[in-house]
């Protein structure tokens, strides 16, 4: 056995991952009035099965107005919580911790699901597919939007900061041991946060410390009904390159660290173009995890095209981030945690998998001449030559 962080254990307040591998939040667009379906609990209990320390739950909505489709999972009323409970258990049954990402898409509410094009939706598709809501299902942002949506009041804000909280007892309620507040990817609080859509006169609006407010009273609101041995994480577009970077995020995270805020999830964009890039190469938003572990003194989870064991492993040992999060390559191989163990020559029975699984693989490397069918190419392709 090789000595490897990615499946070292690491402790965040009263919760231990068994690894640094996560399975960062990933929309289903499934959900049926908010409520989970058996997709959901199929698609969590995979990646948990397949070995991550931690497997989050979607952006799931602190309000039926912030639902971004017609399938966004929700927490905003109380029957919403059995569904929830479902997803947690079934992540504990199969060897990970349970976490939940809460959203809320503003301005950005009421679309089409991505594979149906991701337009804004129209009242005959939203009532055709059975949803009798449409003029509840409003697109609220800070200021009035040029695509129409609306500004919110200063009692609407204290409203919302209270849905926050009670999504919060909710998830609590349903068993999860980590929840995420999303601000980022041009969504609500992050439209708060950005100087070019938040056009508040307003105490929430204008200076920095004004457009960070929100997130603030969320965050204090959020910690209020989440036990203080519950890690608490925020998801930034820690450069969303319209005006809020690096700087601003690294302040951010000073401000909002002495709340009770353990991890900054560092991802990017949104405002303008889309925060899941194609293009960009290996690792893309690593730097800005870099960033915000070394100067905004707060753990950092780096995301973003982190495709082979070793690139992650050397993000770990570099210093750069303290846990790592898959998306797309977690779809294209739940399986990534164990497989990345077996490459790295980390101990895949006692960090990453559950014992049926992990004797098998475990007895048949001991074999010795057997290589797994992912070996091959790594991100140093001209170094590995596919040995196990
Ligand atoms: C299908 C899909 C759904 C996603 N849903 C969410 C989400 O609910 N919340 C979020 O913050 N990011 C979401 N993302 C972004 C991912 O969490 C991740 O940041 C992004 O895909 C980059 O990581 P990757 O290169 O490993 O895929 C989603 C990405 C995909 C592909």
């Amino acid at each position: 056995m090789t000595d490897s962080l990615l499946f070292k254990t690491i402790t965040i307040r009263g919760v231990t991952l068994k690894n640094r591998v996560v399975i960062a939040p990933m929309h289903q667009y499934s959900a049926i009035e908010g409520h989970a379906q058996d997709w959901h609990v199929t698609n969590v209990g995979r990646y948990a099965a397949g070995g991550a320390g931690l497997v989050f739950v979607e952006s799931t909505k602190v309000e039926r107005r912030g639902c971004g489709t017609i399938g966004d999972l929700g927490a905003w009323r109380d029957d919403h919580i059995p569904g929830l409970t479902r997803l947690a258990d079934n992540i504990r049954l199969n060897g990970a911790v349970a976490a939940i990402q809460l959203g809320h898409s503003g301005a950005r509410a009421r679309c089409f699901r991505p594979w149906a094009g991701g337009k804004p939706l129209t009242r005959v598709a939203a009532e055709a597919e059975g949803v009798t809501d449409w003029d509840a299902w409003e697109r609220i942002a800070p200021a009035v939007s040029e695509d129409g949506a609306r500004a919110l009041t200063r009692a609407e804000i204290q409203a919302l900061v209270m849905s926050w909280g009670q999504a919060v007892r909710r998830c609590n309620d349903a068993g999860f041991d980590i929840v995420e507040i999303h601000a980022a990817h041009g969504y609500l609080i992050h439209q708060f946060l950005s100087p070019v859509i938040n056009q508040r006169t307003d105490d929430y609006g204008g200076s920095e410390q004004n457009r960070r407010r929100l997130l603030m009273q969320i965050v204090e609101e959020a910690r209020r009904f989440w036990p203080a041995d519950k890690p608490l994480f925020v998801r930034l577009s820690v450069e969303d390159g319209a005006g809020f970077g690096p700087d601003q995020s690294v302040a951010l995270a000073q401000a909002i660290k002495p709340l009770g805020v353990d991890v900054i999830d560092c991802s990017s964009g949104g405002i303008t173009g889309s925060p899941v890039s194609d293009t960009l190469g290996y690792g893309y938003q690593v730097p800005y995890a870099e960033r915000l572990k070394s100067d905004g003194g707060i753990m950092s989870m780096a995301v973003g095209l982190i495709v082979h064991a070793d690139q992650a492993e050397a993000i770990l040992q570099n210093g750069q981030a303290d846990l790592i999060a898959i998306a797309r390559e977690a779809m294209y191989n739940p399986n990534w945690p164990m497989d990345a163990a077996i490459k790295l020559g980390a101990d895949i029975n006692a960090a990453s998998t559950p014992p049926q699984v992990a004797y098998w693989l475990d007895k048949r490397r001991g074999s010795g001449n057997i290589v797994p069918s992912t070996f091959g190419t790594g991100i140093d392709r001209l170094s590995n030559d596919g040995d196990a």
